[in-house]
C-alpha cells in the first residue's frame, strides 16, 4: 500500500512523521474521509471545501493548494489501484522545535494521505441495519470541525461495541441526539418526516448528510432540521445513519429497543439506492 507524506508517495509502513509533530501531541490538526467507488472520489468537491473551512477555523495553511489535493488523492487511489473503499488525509500544523502550546512561528504543516480498500455498497451493514446505543456526547463546543482530536468518538464507538452494537448517538445534556460518533443521525417520525439536527457548532455538518437532504426532498419528503430527543427516537418509524464510508445506513434498533418493525425501513432503503444511483 502507497502513502503520501509531504509530496512523496511511499509504502505505508515505510511513512514516518515526526514524535514532534502537533497532530500527534495535540491532535492540532483536520482530517477528511471520501469515499471510492468504481476507482472514483464521491463528492470530494464537498469534503475539499469543508477541509478548507476545517483549516481555516483552526489557522493552519494548507501545504499545497486544495485543487490540487484532489490531484494526491486521484493519484493514490491510481497507485493503490483502488476500486472501492476510502481515502483519508490529514493536515496538521506541523512540527515545531520544541513542545509549545502556542502556535509555532516556523513550522510547515505536515500533510499525509491514505487509501484504505472497503465494501462500500455490498457491506453486509446495509442488508441486515446497524444497532445504535445512546451515550453521552463528551466533545469539545467546536464539532463542526473535522479536528482529530477523536479520543471523545473513540470512546463511544468502543462502548457501542462493547454493547453489541455498531454505532453511538452521542446525546447533549439537554437528552437531545448531536450525531453518530462517525456519521448523521437521522430519523423519520409517523407522519413520514425526515429529521435531523440543525447544523451548528454542535455537530459536524454532513457532506453525505447534504446530499442525502437534497435528494429526499426531490422524491417529496419533507426534512425537518431541529433537534430530536432520544425519547422521540425510541418512537421513530425509521431511523438512518449518513456517512462518507457507509453512504446511508438503516439503524434497526436503539439501546436494545427495535425502531419501527425492528428491520430496515423502506425510506431508508430508498435513500441508500438514490444516494447510490447519484453518487455513481
Ligand atoms: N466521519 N459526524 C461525525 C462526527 C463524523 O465523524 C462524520 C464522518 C460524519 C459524517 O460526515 P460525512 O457524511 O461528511 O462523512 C458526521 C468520517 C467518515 C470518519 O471519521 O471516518
Amino acid at each position: 500500500d502507497i502513502a503520501y507524506v509531504n509530496g512523496a508517495y511511499i509504502p505505508i509502513d515505510e511513512a514516518r512523521v515526526s514524535i514532534l509533530d502537533r497532530g500527534f501531541l495535540f491532535a492540532d490538526g483536520v482530517y477528511e474521509v471520501a469515499a471510492v467507488i468504481g476507482g472514483r472520489l464521491i463528492d470530494n468537491e464537498s469534503h475539499l471545501s469543508r477541509l478548507e473551512r476545517s483549516l481555516r477555523e483552526l489557522r493552519i495553511g494548507s501545504p499545497i493548494p486544495v485543487s490540487r489535493i484532489a490531484e494526491v488523492e486521484a493519484e493514490l487511489v491510481a497507485r493503490n489501484g483502488l476500486s472501492e473503499g476510502l481515502v483519508y488525509l490529514q493536515i496538521t500544523r506541523g512540527a515545531a522545535a520544541e513542545r509549545e502550546f502556542g502556535f509555532p512561528a516556523e513550522a510547515a504543516p505536515t500533510f499525509v494521505a491514505f487509501a484504505q480498500k472497503k465494501n462500500i455498497i455490498a457491506s453486509p451493514a446495509a442488508e441486515t441495519g446497524v444497532k445504535v446505543l445512546t451515550v453521552p456526547d463528551l466533545r469539545w463546543a467546536r464539532r463542526d470541525i473535522k479536528s482529530t482530536a477523536l479520543l471523545a468518538q473513540v470512546l463511544a464507538k468502543q462502548a457501542a461495541l462493547e454493547g453489541g452494537c455498531q454505532e453511538a448517538w452521542m446525546v447533549d445534556q439537554e437528552g437531545f441526539v448531536t450525531e453518530g460518533s462517525s456519521s448523521t443521525a437521522f430519523i423519520l417520525t409517523g407522519a413520514n418526516v425526515l429529521v435531523t439536527r440543525l447544523n451548528s457548532s454542535a455537530v459536524l455538518p454532513g457532506c453525505t448528510r447534504k446530499a442525502v437532504q437534497v435528494i429526499a426532498e426531490r422524491e417529496g419528503l419533507t426534512v425537518e432540521e431541529r433537534s430530536f430527543s432520544v425519547a422521540e427516537a425510541y418512537e421513530a418509524k425509521e431511523a438512518f445513519l449518513t456517512s462518507a464510508s457507509n453512504l446511508v445506513l438503516p439503524v434497526v434498533s436503539l439501546d436494545g429497543r427495535p425502531i419501527g418493525s425492528g428491520a430496515p425501513g423502506d425510506t431508508s432503503r430508498l435513500l441508500r439506492r438514490l444516494y447510490i444511483e447519484w453518487a455513481t
